[in-house]
C-alpha cells in the first residue's frame, strides 16, 4: 500500500492532507524518514512514526479504554464530555465507536470499534458475550437478592424477566454480577428490582478481557486481532488486552 494511502486508512486525515504530511517529512518508518507519498510498504507488522508518535497499522480499529467516571458514551453528550475526548484525533478521524454504553457515573473497561460488525457482535444479546460488572451497593447484599438476580427479575417497563449469568458476594456492600444482555441500566434496575440500589458501578471484563493492570484510568490501549479472536467466543481466562 502506498504510504500517503496507509496515513489514510489509520485515520491522520484527507488524502491530501495524509500526502502532504509524507511530502513534509513528518513520517518516519522504522527510524528513517519516508518523503515519497507514493512510497509502497507492506502493512503486515507495519508501524508508522507520524510527527514522532509511533502508530501500529491496524486494518480494522479494536480499542479498550480504562473509562473515568464523568464521560458520557452518547454521540450528543449533554452534561459531561464525550468518551470520545479520550482518544486521539486518527482513532477519531477512522470513525470507532463505543462498542454499547456505560453510563456516565460507571468506570472500568468500554471497547471502541470501527468494525461494524464486530460492533454489532458483541452487543447483540443473540452472541451472550458475558460481562462483569463489581457493583457497590447502598444495603447489605442478602443470600435472597443474589438467588433473585440469579433466578431472574422483571424490570419496569419490560416483560421479559432478565437473570444474571453469575452473581457473587464479594464484601458485605459489594458483588461481582455477570450478565450476557447491555439492556438501559440493566444493573442499575436489576439492584432496585431486588430492593437494593447501586451506588458505584465499574466493568471489570468484557468477554475474557480484562482491563490492563499498568493502564491508568482515562487511558486507552489497542486489543490485538488474535487477543480479540479468543476473547468473545466464549472461552474464559485470556485476559491479555494490549496490541
Ligand atoms: N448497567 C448499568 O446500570 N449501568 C451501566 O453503565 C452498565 C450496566
Amino acid at each position: 500500500m502506498q504510504l500517503a494511502q496507509v496515513l489514510y486508512t489509520q485515520g491522520f486525515g484527507t488524502r491530501r492532507v495524509c500526502a502532504g504530511l509524507v511530502a513534509a517529512g513528518a513520517v518516519r518508518i522504522g527510524g528513517q524518514v519516508v518523503d515519497d507519498p507514493a512510497h509502497e510498504v507492506a502493512t503486515d507488522g507495519l508501524v508508522v512514526e507520524v510527527d514522532g508518535v509511533a502508530w501500529p497499522y491496524h486494518a480494522q480499529a479494536l480499542v479498550l479504554l480504562h473509562k473515568p467516571a464523568g464521560f458520557e458514551c452518547s454521540q450528543k453528550p449533554r452534561h459531561h464530555p464525550s468518551v470520545m475526548s479520550l482518544l486521539p484525533p486518527p482513532l477519531r478521524q477512522r470513525g470507532v465507536q463505543p462498542v454499547g454504553r456505560l453510563d456516565e457515573d460507571t468506570t472500568g473497561l468500554l471497547l471502541f470499534s470501527d468494525d461494524g460488525k464486530l460492533i454489532h457482535r458483541l452487543t447483540s444479546p443473540k452472541h451472550h458475550v458475558p460481562k462483569v460488572y463489581q457493583v457497590t451497593a447502598k444495603h447489605p447484599v442478602t443470600d435472597a437478592q443474589l438467588a433473585q438476580l440469579l433466578a431472574g427479575v422483571v424490570l419496569e417497563d419490560d416483560p421479559q424477566p432478565v437473570r444474571a449469568l453469575a452473581a457473587e458476594r464479594t464484601g458485605e456492600l459489594t458483588l461481582d454480577l455477570t450478565l450476557a444482555e447491555g439492556k438501559y441500566h440493566q444493573v442499575k434496575r436489576m439492584l432496585a428490582a431486588v430492593g437494593n440500589r447501586c451506588e458505584a458501578l465499574h466493568r471489570s471484563r468484557f468477554g475474557a478481557l480484562a482491563i490492563p493492570a499498568d493502564l491508568p484510568v482515562g487511558r486507552w490501549c489497542w486489543v490485538d486481532a488474535a487477543t480479540a479472536a479468543t476473547a468473545f467466543s466464549g472461552a474464559a481466562g485470556a485476559p491479555a488486552a494490549r496490541g
